[in-house]
């Protein structure tokens, strides 16, 4: 997919977080967060509920803007960037969004395109094989002309990757890709994404599913109340002591049989 991606420079991209404080209205929901998102990484931010994974991800496409610190893409302060400019290098997979109403797949997915358009949005040739080419990748096509607002809810989330990979972004920011799709369409996506990070698109992805976490990333982010609480390679991250810091979860880590990985193995509940 990336090598479709003309038009955009193949250099992976990478982001460095100072001291970042990112909130809504006057209450910081991250706070003095410091970390580097080298290029071509697959990053996994993972963290209880309403810990601040999400808003980190608003942050690295620029929705919200640092009340303190900065986010530097590629070494430019990303608030100085033109939305325009921002648009064609950082594509965000929202954990929910809401299409337009009556809009049909191929539409939707089209708006992927804008960023690369004029104000008219005509699709060039080049945005047909992109639409194409994104509704093929994520099995869509045969829903092209059904409206979004009529399709299931994993249906409807394959359209949304669609429109993100019809963007033809250096930068990937994916939150909860996978909630609404079964297991095998959830292993394709994540198949998928590591594809695209192969080919040099750097990944920053929201996963609850920590083996999914530990199998497809090479760096996790651990959030708790808005702070880093670890960070590294799946087996530094994932160990019993951070899983009980992270989540308070009691578990075992075992040795994952297909990859040799952590595998986390949560303790049975108490007998009542
Ligand atoms: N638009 C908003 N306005 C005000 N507060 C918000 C808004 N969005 C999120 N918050 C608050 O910020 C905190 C962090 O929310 P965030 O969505 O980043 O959590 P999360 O880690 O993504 O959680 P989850 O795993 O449930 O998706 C929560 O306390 C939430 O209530
Ligand atoms: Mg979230």
């Amino acid at each position: 997919m990336v090598n479709e991606m003309r038009g955009t420079t193949t250099a992976p991209a990478h982001y460095t977080l100072e001291d970042l404080r990112l909130g809504y209205g006057e209450r910081p929901v991250i706070e003095g967060l410091s970390t580097q998102i080298p290029a071509g990484s697959f990053t996994a931010v993972i963290g209880a509920n309403g810990c601040g994974k999400s808003t980190l991800l608003r942050g690295l496409a620029r929705l919200l803007k640092p009340s303190a610190g900065r986010v530097l893409l590629d070494g430019e302060p990303l608030e100085e960037m033109a939305p325009k400019q921002v648009a064609r290098r950082v594509g965000l997979l929202p954990q929910s969004a809401s299409a337009p109403d009556g809009i049909a797949v191929r539409e939707l997915v089209g708006r992927g395109r804008f960023p690369h358009q004029n104000a008219w949005h005509m699709n060039s040739r080049e945005d047909e094989e992109a639409i194409e080419a994104a509704l093929r990748r994520t099995s869509t096509l045969e829903l092209a002309g059904r409206r979004v607002s009529e399709l299931s809810g994993g249906q409807r989330q394959r359209v949304w990757a669609a429109m993100l990979l019809a963007q033809q972004t250096r930068i990937l920011l994916l939150d909860e890709p996978t909630t609404f799709l079964d297991m095998a369409h959830q292993i394709d996506f994540l198949d998928l994404f590591a594809e695209l990070n192969a080919a040099g698109a750097t990944v920053v992805a929201v996963l609850h599913d920590l083996n999914q976490a530990a199998r497809y990333a090479d760096r996790l982010i651990a959030l708790r109340e808005g702070t880093i609480v670890a960070e590294g390679s799946p087996r530094e991250v994932i160990t019993p002591e951070n899983l009980r810091e992270i989540f308070g979860l009691r578990a075992v880590v075992v040795e994952d049989p297909e990859t040799g990985g952590p595998l986390v193995v949560p303790a049975a509940s108490r007998p009542r």
